[in-house]
């Protein structure tokens, strides 16, 4: 008979094991955002979390950096328990979290120089960062001085520079322009793919989930969330994510995994119909 094993005694980049979160709400009662919530991504893997608005996404990437921590359950990465901020993790939000007041350069030199690396060294560092997201010749520009997309490379080799094992991205791209984000996207796959670095990828974006990842986690409706569906992403690498959508392969993927997803999307329409009728009577 096997066991199941103990959490925390694989070496996987993040592991959940039945973690649950509870809110405390204004009234003095609880809203439990997600329950029982599994998730093992191996070290080098790219797996995204699609779920509706409202399910949980967010929470559960907070989990998994250490910002938030779970009601019941536990988090995991390489084997170490995760109290406090995640030290192998990097993060990208949604808003990008330039400092207004700091040069593209400074910007991304910020992890080295907090971590206490000489600001020559940094510069340098940075430099080549600059080069491989396509800013070399913006290092000296401010964040207001920036278009959407080169405000999001310059979010990427900030989060990069510092080398983590793991990237936890919260719908990085969600508020650039179609083309834009195709390009970024197929940008970090390259990166992604030089690299040996898990993601751990939210995007409430079917299409951009299987495009980009080797696994696709599916979250219910909320409230209490949990994982409803995991779906292997078996089309080659490397993709060309500009063809990718015409690939019989996705669009069958696609057809298998939105039968589940529009379940509990639509779970999540009628039941803010709902609110919104009752707020109205
Ligand atoms: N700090 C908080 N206090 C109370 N409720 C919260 C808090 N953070 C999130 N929630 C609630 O938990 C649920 C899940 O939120 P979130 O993880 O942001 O979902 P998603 O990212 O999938 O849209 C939502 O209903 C949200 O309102
Ligand atoms: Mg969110």
């Amino acid at each position: 008979m096997t066991q199941p094993s103990q959490p925390g005694s694989s070496n996987y980049a993040v592991e959940l094991n039945g973690c649950t979160k509870e809110f405390a709400t204004p009234g003095g009662g609880s809203y439990f955002a997600v329950r029982d919530i599994d998730l093992k991504v191996e070290p080098g893997r790219f797996v995204s979390i699609v779920g509706p608005t409202g399910s949980g996404k967010s929470t559960i990437l907070n989990m998994a950096a250490g910002l938030l921590n779970p009601s019941s359950g536990t988090v995991h990465s390489f084997s170490e328990p995760v109290h406090g901020v995640n030290r192998r993790a990097s993060y990208m939000f949604q808003q990008d979290a330039l400092l207004p007041w700091k040069s593209v350069i400074d910007n991304v030199s910020l992890g080295l120089t907090m971590a206490g690396v000489s600001k020559a060294e940094a510069y340098d560092e940075s430099r080549r960062w600059l080069e491989k997201v396509g800013l070399k010749n913006f290092a000296d520009r401010y964040p207001h001085q920036l278009s959407g997309g080169m405000r999001k490379r310059t979010a990427v080799a900030q989060a990069w520079i510092v080398n983590p094992d793991i990237l936890l991205m919260d719908e990085p791209f969600s508020a650039l322009d179609v083309q834009t984000r195709q390009i970024m996207e197929n940008e970090l796959l390259q990166l992604w793919q030089e690299s040996d670095k898990a993601v751990v990828f939210i995007t409430h974006d079917l299409d951009e989930a299987i495009a980009l990842s080797d696994e696709v986690v599916i979250l219910g409706a909320g409230p209490g969330s949990t994982v409803v569906g995991s779906y292997e992403i078996d089309i080659p690498r490397p993709r060309d994510l500009l063809d990718i959508r015409d690939d019989p392969k996705f669009v069958e993927l696609h057809r298998e995994i939105w039968g589940r997803l529009k379940v509990e999307v639509s779970k999540t329409y009628e039941s803010a119909r709902e609110e919104e009728e009752s707020d109205a009577a």
